[in-house]
């Protein structure tokens, strides 16, 4: 085979994988468009029911060591640019999947403290289920499941009534109430 073809049959076989990957990462259950939470966001294109597999979050099989490092990446650029995003996430003791790649349509779903939405691990994949019933047109959005810690960089702007204004896991809420409270009592002469 020439070296012409060679090329050719490469660049072919790239193509079909991208169009796989981004296939992968579509739902027909779901769409982007601009969110009034923040930037883009994921809606409803029809009524999903209770306990729908709604899409994947499709990215980068990277191990534990691969992660801390690309995790400090995002840190320092967050501390440089303001810019938060983590898109990692947990899949067991030696995986993770980073959803960092323009594929992953899921990485564009924003948090919520009233989620109808929820990330689940299947095998080394991950999914996005519905939570409860969603109408069309309902932006989706699930527990970024965030740690307290440095809650104040994290201002939730979901719009929820239960909204707690900061993006913190719900396991963490209790906790978060008490910091809040304390912030708020003046401190006596
Ligand atoms: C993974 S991105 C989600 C997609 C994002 N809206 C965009 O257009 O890129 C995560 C970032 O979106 C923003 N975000 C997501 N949910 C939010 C919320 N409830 N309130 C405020 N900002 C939110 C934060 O800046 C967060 O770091
Ligand atoms: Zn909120």
């Amino acid at each position: 085979m020439g070296k012409k073809t060679k090329k050719l049959k490469e660049e072919a076989r790239l193509r079909r994988k991208m169009t796989k990957l981004w296939e992968r990462g579509q739902s027909d259950l779901c769409e982007v468009r601009g969110s009034s939470i923040h930037g883009r966001g994921v809606y409803a294109t029809e009524d999903i029911p209770a306990g729908t597999k709604v899409i994947e979050y499709i990215g980068e099989l990277i191990d534990k060591e691969e992660s801390e490092r690309r995790a400090w990446a995002q840190h320092a650029k967050a501390e440089e640019t303001g810019d938060a995003a983590v898109y990692i996430f947990t899949l067991d003791k030696r995986w993770d999947i980073d959803g960092n790649v323009p594929w992953n349509t899921a990485r564009l779903i924003n948090h919520s403290c009233d989620p109808n939405c929820e990330a689940w691990v299947e095998g080394k994949r991950i999914f996005i289920h519905s939570l409860r019933d969603i109408a069309k047109g309902e932006e989706l959005g699930f527990d970024y499941g965030f740690d307290i810690d440095c809650y104040e960089d994290h201002p939730c702007r979901c719009g929820s009534e239960k909204c707690v204004g900061f993006i913190v896991s719900q396991e963490q809420w209790d906790e978060l109430r008490k910091r809040l409270a304390e912030a708020e009592t003046p401190v006596e002469a």
